[in-house]
């Protein structure tokens, strides 16, 4: 990460950015992904003998061989998160997939910027932004359980009056942390007002470990404005992949100068398709909630794309939904 060439990477999405995405995103030229949030605190509870029941935080950190990916950490004590740090990186935890089919992470990221009021009444995600000294003690714990590197992700800020990110970025740096993303949105905003991208070229100016800008960026336009006018090394996205992975592709072409051919409407639905039989040969029928959000971005813009997406929603099996996507790939080549 941060060899001087634009880094791509996958955001963190929690119910979205599963071992599926993930790949299908790597094939378009994202460089690494991230997990769904994991709880430091549930990874490590899940493991004491008690529990029998199925290591759910385990199989949320399990990456598969190929796509380099790191395992976000949620939580606000650092020594949980250091214990956290040291399963993923021995791989002795219950419920863990290397040498049975998974891979250990590329890094390990904290996370510093959910703004859910279930995490953050709980000092976690964002909340952590308030208190840069604990985020410090935070990213120095984790540093010191493993030889995985540190990320961090944050926002600008708490709120409109507390944009911290370039002094939090450079306690981070400091603690050992190998590299920071910035949403530039606070946590006031959550997801919707159009962000204010220059805190990202002030994060950049404060520290030297590669920043990579996230928040925003739906379009090639929106990523070549980003690095032009942040100077950051690389862009994380988000919601501008969710049904089109192939704007990896297309941000790379024109970083590149080179052309760049959007895919066919047979191809995006034969994508989609891959993604949603994979999730459901995974979860069985318990994948279908999941299986139906990620198809409805992969219609966006389609025609009659409200009706297709209520047909999605009363069908449960692969080969239904196949049906559906078949006649909408119909109904768009015919008119
Ligand atoms: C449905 C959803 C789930 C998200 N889950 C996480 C998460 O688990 N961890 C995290 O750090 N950020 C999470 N985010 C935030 C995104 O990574 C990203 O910072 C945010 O969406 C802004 O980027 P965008 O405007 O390009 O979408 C989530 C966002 C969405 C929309």
């Amino acid at each position: 990460m941060g060899n001087g060439k634009l880094i791509l990477t996958l955001a963190p999405m929690a119910g979205y950015t599963d071992r599926d995405f993930r790949r299908i995103c790597g094939e378009q030229g994202a460089d690494f992904a991230v997990t769904e949030m994991v709880s430091a605190k549930a990874l490590c509870y899940e493991q004491i003998g008690k529990h029998k029941s199925e290591p759910k935080s385990a199989a949320l950190a399990h990456i598969d061989p190929g796509m380099p990916t790191a395992v976000q950490l949620f939580g606000c004590d650092p020594e949980f998160i250091a214990r956290a740090v040291e399963l993923i990186a021995t791989g002795n935890y219950r419920g863990c997939e290397y040498g049975r089919g998974g891979q250990r992470p590329a890094a390990i990221d904290i996370n510093m910027g959910c703004p859910v009021k279930k995490v953050v009444s709980n000092g976690e995600g964002s909340a952590l932004m308030k208190d840069p000294e604990l985020a410090g003690r935070i990213v120095e714990a984790a540093v010191r359980a493993s030889d995985i590197p540190i990320t961090v992700k944050m926002r600008a800020g708490w709120d409109q009056n507390s944009i911290n990110a370039p002094e939090l970025a450079r306690v981070v740096e400091q603690a050992g942390a190998s590299m920071v993303c910035v949403h530039a949105r606070t946590r006031e905003q959550f997801y919707e007002p159009a962000p204010d991208i220059s805190v990202i070229g002030r994060v950049k100016a404060a520290v030297d470990i590669p920043v990579i800008g996230n928040g925003g960026v739906f379009s090639a336009d929106d990523a070549m404005r980003m690095l032009d006018e942040t100077g950051c090394d690389g862009i994380a996205l988000a919601r501008g992949a969710l049904g089109n992975p192939w704007l990896f592709a297309e941000i790379r072409a024109r970083h590149g100068g080179l052309e760049y051919t959007p895919p066919t409407v047979a191809e995006r639905m034969e994508t989609a398709m891959l993604q949603v039989t994979e999730l459901m040969k995974r979860k069985g029928e318990r994948g279908i909630t999941e299986a139906r959000s990620q198809l409805a971005f992969y219609l966006k813009g389609f025609k009659g794309a409200a009706a297709l997406r209520a047909r999605i929603n009363t069908v449960s099996t692969v080969d239904g939904l196949r049906e559906i996507l078949d006649s909408a790939v119909r109904e768009e080549n015919d008119g």
